[in-house]
């Protein structure tokens, strides 16, 4: 009898034990500097990144009462104390940086069954630390109201959530630190205009004309950049025509047809450049620059893409199976999950509303372009790296856009020429560098760049950061420097050894069942 209540109480002191160890610990943080702001979130909770010591918080930066945006952090995995901070933004605009967490860069990735994860040994958070953001309001586990529909207005948001992040305690440590802008596809709109927003603010803050902390971005990587709508449009023409390395997408006729219609009178190019001329008048001709985008995407995109998934030339738009997978998906929309990691809703990954919001308000016909080209001027560390196989931000595009906008280098860019990086005897992208602004073409890269070369894209990330990877990642890091196949339809890397956690191992047994077990234990001898 004695021993069968030895181990009754030892099952319970194991379960509290064991509660203890995998509770998800809820914090708030209020703010003083913003009124009526403050965090909301969850440490440790044991979701993705399961490598032992590595710490991690996901919640939200509520930035005013009826807006909450969803952020996820990731300590770096070596020298997290002194490695930078990162910011990972996806585009859309509309889309959830937990496309780029899940699928391109973070610290896992979600298997088949769509409730355990993988370790990713070429996370940016081998490097760096990473928070990743849902940005504006309405994209991924984002919610609340505000003002989400133009560049512009996201940038005064993202300014004061990171007012109160960096005014915490989790994120002050921070201050001071360099912190990179990554962004991808849309973004080429959110990384300037964000970075030029915050150093404006920064020089009021500086004046004595502001109060808040500064915040400073020391640089700014954009992978597959939508830049440019009118340089870009023109892109499709000659990348459909002959897309480097793998050739002709579309027929000669279809090719001819584009150009007219690009070309003619009252055509794309004639539209795109009435709103351009616009300039900033834009409430008055957001209408236009709508309109001029739709027409565009009819006449111009839709031809060029026919028939291929437009992120990756080698997959068919009716693929089956098209890569990067989208597990994750469910994963994150587990009760579980979501309960572990502190998210409040549904998780959808682009949101319509934002992107309807931001068509109409013209977004999508304006180019990008002057506060990039302001930042190149002023010497700003800029990397723009496009995979080869991309059709929607092609690297032709990309390339062109960056010899044509306005700062000092354009002409120099233009003339020097891509020269091929090598790692361990394969070339991986070919660069171009002036002063501190490198274009790149990566050999073998989608849209979501880092998906598809994983290990060339940490490697890139470890030029930006100036941080080295370590000799255990670079081992596992250097499978990816592995032949990429220009023809190959399946770009997927091999996969990494399997370090399995269990959506459901973050449930626990909350730890007051556990106490009253014990009472009833006592209760009853
Ligand atoms: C912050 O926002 C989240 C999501 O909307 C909400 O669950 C939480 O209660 C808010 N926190 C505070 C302190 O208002
Ligand atoms: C929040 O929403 C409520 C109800 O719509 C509104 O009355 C209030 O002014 C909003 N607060 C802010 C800060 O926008
Ligand atoms: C996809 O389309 C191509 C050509 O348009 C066709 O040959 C192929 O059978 C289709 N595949 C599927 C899975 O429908
Ligand atoms: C290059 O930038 C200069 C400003 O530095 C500008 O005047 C010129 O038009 C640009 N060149 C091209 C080809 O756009
Ligand atoms: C840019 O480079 C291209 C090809 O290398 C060359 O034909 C063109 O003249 C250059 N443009 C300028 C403005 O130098
Ligand atoms: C650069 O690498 C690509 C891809 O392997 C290759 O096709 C090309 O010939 C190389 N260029 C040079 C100049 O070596």
């Amino acid at each position: 009898m004695y021993w069968i209540l030895v181990a009754w109480f030892t099952f319970v002191l194991w379960l509290s034990a064991r509660a203890e160890h995998v509770r998800a610990d809820r914090h708030t943080f209020t703010s003083v500097a913003v009124p009526d702001s403050g965090l909301t979130y969850v440490k440790n909770s044991g979701i993705c990144e399961t490598t032992p010591g590595v710490g991690q918080m996901s919640g939200y930066i509520n930035v005013t009462e009826n807006a909450s945006i969803w952020f996820w952090f990731f300590e770096a995995r070596s020298s997290p104390e002194t490695a930078p901070l990162t910011l990972w933004l996806n585009g859309g605009p509309g889309c959830s940086a937990m496309i780029g967490l899940f699928q391109e860069n973070g610290p896992c990735t979600v298997n088949p069954d769509r409730r355990t994860t993988t370790l990713n040994p070429y996370s940016w958070n081998t490097i760096s630390n990473m928070i990743y953001i849902d940005q504006p309001v309405g994209a991924g586990f984002s919610t609340g109201t505000g003002p989400v529909d133009s560049t512009d207005d996201a940038a005064k948001m993202m300014w004061t959530a990171f007012q109160i992040l960096f005014e915490s305690p989790e994120f002050s440590a921070f201050a001071g630190r360099d912190l990179i802008f990554a962004t991808e596809s849309y973004g080429a709109h959110f990384g300037p205009t964000f970075i030029t927003y915050f150093n404006a603010q920064n020089a009021l803050i500086e004046s004595g004309d502001l109060a808040g902390q500064k915040i400073v971005f020391t640089s700014l990587m954009i992978n597959d950049g939508k830049h440019d709508p009118l340089i870009q449009y023109a892109s499709y023409i000659s990348f459909a025509a002959d897309a480097p390395g793998y050739g002709p997408l579309q027929s000669e006729s279809v090719i001819g047809a584009m150009s007219d219609a690009f070309y003619k009178e009252a055509g794309c190019r004639a539209q795109l450049e009435d709103c351009y001329a616009a300039g900033t008048k834009r409430a008055s001709d957001n209408a236009l620059c709508a309109a001029a985008n739709d027409l565009c995407n009819q006449d111009i995109f839709h031809p060029a893409i026919r028939g291929y998934d437009s992120s990756d030339l080698r997959q068919m738009s009716n693929s089956t199976s098209p890569f990067p997978p989208t597990y994750y998906i469910s994963f994150l929309n587990l009760d579980s999950v979501r309960a572990a990691i502190g998210a409040t809703s549904e998780y959808d990954q682009c949101s319509n509303a934002v992107q309807a919001g931001f068509d109409f308000m013209g977004e999508f016909g304006r180019s990008a372009l002057p506060p990039l080209a302001a930042l190149a001027d002023a010497h700003f560390p800029i990397l723009i790296w496009v995979g080869d196989a991309d059709i929607k931000a092609n690297w032709l595009g990309v390339h062109e856009a960056m010899v044509s906008m306005s700062w000092y280098g354009n002409l120099t860019l233009n003339n020097t020429a891509l020269t091929n990086w090598t790692i361990d005897g394969t070339p991986v992208a070919s660069i171009k560098t002036v002063d501190s602004f490198t274009f790149s073409r990566v050999f073998g890269g989608g849209h979501n760049l880092p998906a598809f070369v994983p290990g060339t894209a940490l490697q890139f990330f470890s030029r930006v950061t100036g941080r080295a990877i370590p000799s255990s990642a670079a081992s596992a890091a250097c499978a990816s420097c592995a032949p990429f196949a220009s023809s190959a339809p399946s770009p997927a890397p091999s996969a990494p050894a399997a370090t399995s956690a269990t959506a459901s191992s973050a449930r626990s047994i909350p730890r007051p069942w556990a106490w009253a077990l014990l009472w009833i234990f006592f209760a009853v001898i």
